[in-house]
């Protein structure tokens, strides 16, 4: 897309996640995705080290006595000089750890965006469902990151991440299902009903928890635990190694505790009765991505009775991207 084309672009939507930042554009028939580590490392300002990542064309930021990388880069940098990535988000909302956190997000929404789309594009960026036990955060990272986006000129909106996976999958039964969203920080889920949300919350297991845990009981970085599992971990068969089996014990604990959540959630509802037909359930994010993901996620389901009936159990089409592609729609239909 050229320069000229971004900037008329009439909608953008974002995923703001603890692990990624994914921007999608309308493009043609299919949007444009992009996405960005929601990382970033600081090191000691030196003219050389400024220069170096100028001419290697690494994104950078210089505050003070320090330089910023942030993005893909940072994993490689935290790597090269042996410091530990830092995270702006953690389980879904704002790190209060990091002060700087949002500005990162911002210099990350800006380089994926390249040229800056033209002021009052409508913008739709994803935010989680209310944890059960922490909703005050929720009102806080919400409202900050829409106002820090306003402050570019864009009239900003938020979506609740299910949802955005409902829009994203679910045209086929008129936006009715379950859509689910495996990621970084949390497990987010919606129940819809004709594109309205009639059920939703997230738990602050998923991702980092299953790398957290299974480093704890390994010895292992946790890092090192992550990249095991996003390179070589499967559900099919017997685990090979301790590290596999410590992620399979993880990752069947994220399942149990969600299934039992969807229970308790979807059983206190009072509109369950809208529901004439089974409804679909579509899986999306980083964590849903394992080989046999989809079926081990079916058989706890099936085993655990929901108060709803399921017509079937799916991974999204590009579970890294649906949640984008779904604030896109809800933008676009805005627009
Ligand atoms: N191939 C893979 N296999 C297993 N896990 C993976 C794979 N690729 C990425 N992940 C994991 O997916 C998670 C990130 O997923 P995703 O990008 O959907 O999260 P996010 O949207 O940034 O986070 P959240 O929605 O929780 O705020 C990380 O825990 C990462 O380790
Ligand atoms: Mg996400």
């Amino acid at each position: 897309m050229s320069a000229t084309q971004a900037t008329r672009s009439p909608a953008i939507g974002l995923d703001i996640g603890t692990s990624r930042i994914v921007l999608a554009r309308p493009n043609g028939q299919e949007p444009e995705f992009r996405s960005q580590l929601n990382a970033f490392v600081s090191i000691p300002y030196s003219a050389m080290t400024e220069k170096a990542l100028a001419r290697e064309g690494i994104p950078y930021a210089r505050k003070e006595s320090v330089i910023v990388v942030h993005g893909d880069e940072s994993e490689r940098f935290a790597d090269l000089l042996g410091v530990e990535i830092r995270r702006p988000m953690t389980a879904g909302m704002l790190n209060p750890a990091e002060a700087d956190g949002t500005e990162v997000i911002l210099r990350i929404v800006d380089s994926l965006l390249g040229e800056p789309a033209g002021k009052g594009t409508r913008l739709v960026f994803s935010v989680p469902a209310p944890p059960l036990e922490d909703a005050a955060n929720l009102t806080y990272h919400a409202a900050t990151l829409r106002d820090l986006l306003a402050q570019r000129g864009y009239q900003v909106d938020t979506l609740n991440e299910g949802l955005a996976v409902v829009y994203a999958e679910l045209e086929s039964t008129n936006y009715s299902g379950i859509g689910i969203s495996f990621g970084g920080g949390l497990c987010n889920v919606c129940l819809a009903h004709l594109a309205h949300p009639v059920a939703s919350f997230s738990i602050p297991k998923a991702g980092d928890y299953i790398d957290a845990s299974a480093a704890a009981v390994t010895g292992e970085r946790i890092t090192l635990v992550r990249l095991e599992k996003e390179n070589g971990f499967r559900f099919n068969g017997a685990f090979s190694t301790k590290i596999h089996q410590a992620i399979g014990v993880y990752y069947d604990n994220m399942i149990q505790s969600l299934v039992e959540a969807m229970q308790e959630c979807f059983g206190s509802s009072r509109q369950l009765g809208k529901f004439r037909r089974p409804v679909p359930v579509v899986l999306s994010g980083g964590t849903a991505l394992p080989e046999g993901f989809a079926a081990r996620f079916e058989q706890a389901l099936s085993a655990a009775s929901l108060p709803i009936p399921i017509s079937e159990v799916r991974l999204a089409t590009q579970p890294l991207y649906s949640t984008a592609r779904g604030a896109l729609m809800a933008a676009l239909a805005e627009a």
